[in-house]
């Protein structure tokens, strides 16, 4: 006991030699010596276990004063020390690099829709957003799409009252605009669309569209055909090859669909292209007179284009993506490469 109370003496010191004016490498060394391994300090620790029980408590108690006294004591003579010889004393590094917070972006979707829109302003459209929430008038009836139509019947509609529904598509804004524009008409109208589809792969029961509209006089298919290229070759790039087919909906006559050459394979066949070496990517045609009649504009003085294409489908295809789930699953390590 006497003799672990002589050491505890001799500790205390050492220290109080560390907080009078000493030299810096004598402090170092009476550091190391003191809570160094093998030091005095891990011997007191050591010690403690022989001391009797009564005093073990009393003693650590005081062992561990004294170190946390010993470290001050050390680390604010160095400091000043160092800062006397105009070292910097802080215990801030300020040349390691910062961290930086990570700015927010938009979603790929959105970028994807921005870029579209941008080759259509680019052509003198104007950009109209309309509802989610639709009447059967706008969303199926104007467009000639009538309750005994099959149509009505594919295009399973989320309903959520008697004549209230999600747009299944964004023709209902051709005529919103058409109810409120006289021709000239030039508009695209990008929006979310709900149809009750399985999520897979390649279909998604919420997915983006954009529709356009063009209507004046002397309209005709060329028009159609020649803003469709364009957009192509803005979006996809000057090389890739496009395919019109006829194809039907009701509320265009003509009709046809426009696909593009895939890019993944060269036009060979893969998984994306389901082997055809063609992706389609939207449906067209030239307004049919009676949509035009439904919204007031005489069919016989003026004529116009249509066309609707998803919004996922070129994202896929322009960044090489396989599966349309990435787009709505938030997972940080898929939204953080776009
Ligand atoms: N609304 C059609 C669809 O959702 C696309 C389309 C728009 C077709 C305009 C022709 C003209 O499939």
């Amino acid at each position: 006991m006497q003799e672990y109370m002589r050491k505890l003496e001799d500790v205390e010191s050492r220290i109080g030699a560390i907080e009078q004016d000493r030299a810096r490498d004598e402090i170092e060394t009476i550091g190391k010596e003191l809570l160094g391994k093998g030091g005095a300090f891990q011997d007191l620790m050591k010690g403690l276990k022989d001391l009797p029980a009564e005093q073990r408590r009393e003693v650590g108690r005081r062992v561990n004063e004294l170190r946390s006294r010993a470290e001050t004591a050390i680390r604010s003579r160095l400091g000043e020390l160092r800062a006397a010889l105009g070292e910097d004393v802080s215990d801030l590094d300020y040349t390691l690099p910062g961290v930086r917070p990570a700015p927010g972006k938009l979603h790929l979707l959105t970028q994807t829709t921005n870029r579209i829109l941008g080759v259509f302003r680019d052509m003198g459209f104007h950009v109209q957003e309309g509802p989610d929430i639709e009447d059967e008038w706008h969303n199926f009836e104007a467009l000639r799409l009538h309750a005994d139509h099959p149509a009505r019947d594919t295009q399973d509609s989320f309903y959520l009252a008697e004549d209230r529904l999600l747009k299944t598509h964004t023709s209902p804004m051709q005529i919103r605009y058409m109810e409120n524009h006289r021709p000239p008409i030039q508009m695209v109208a990008p929006g979310y669309c709900f149809r009750r589809d399985p999520f897979t792969s390649r279909h998604s029961p919420a997915f983006f569209q954009i529709e356009a509209l063009m209507v004046d006089k002397g309209i005709t298919f060329a028009h159609l055909k020649g803003v469709l290229i364009e957009f192509v070759r803005g979006f996809f790039g000057r090389e890739r090859k496009v395919r019109f087919r006829p194809d039907f909906f009701p509320f265009v006559e003509p009709g046809c669909e426009l696909a593009i050459d895939c890019s993944l394979c060269g036009g060979e066949g893969c998984r994306l292209c389901s082997q055809s070496g063609w992706i389609e990517i939207l449906g067209a045609g030239m307004v049919h007179p009676g949509v035009l009649e439904n919204c007031d504009i005489d069919p016989k003085i003026y004529t116009g284009f249509a066309f609707g294409m998803g919004v996922e489908r070129p994202a896929l295809i322009r960044y090489g993506i396989d599966d349309i789930r990435h787009f709505y699953e938030n997972d940080f390590r898929f939204l953080e490469q776009f």
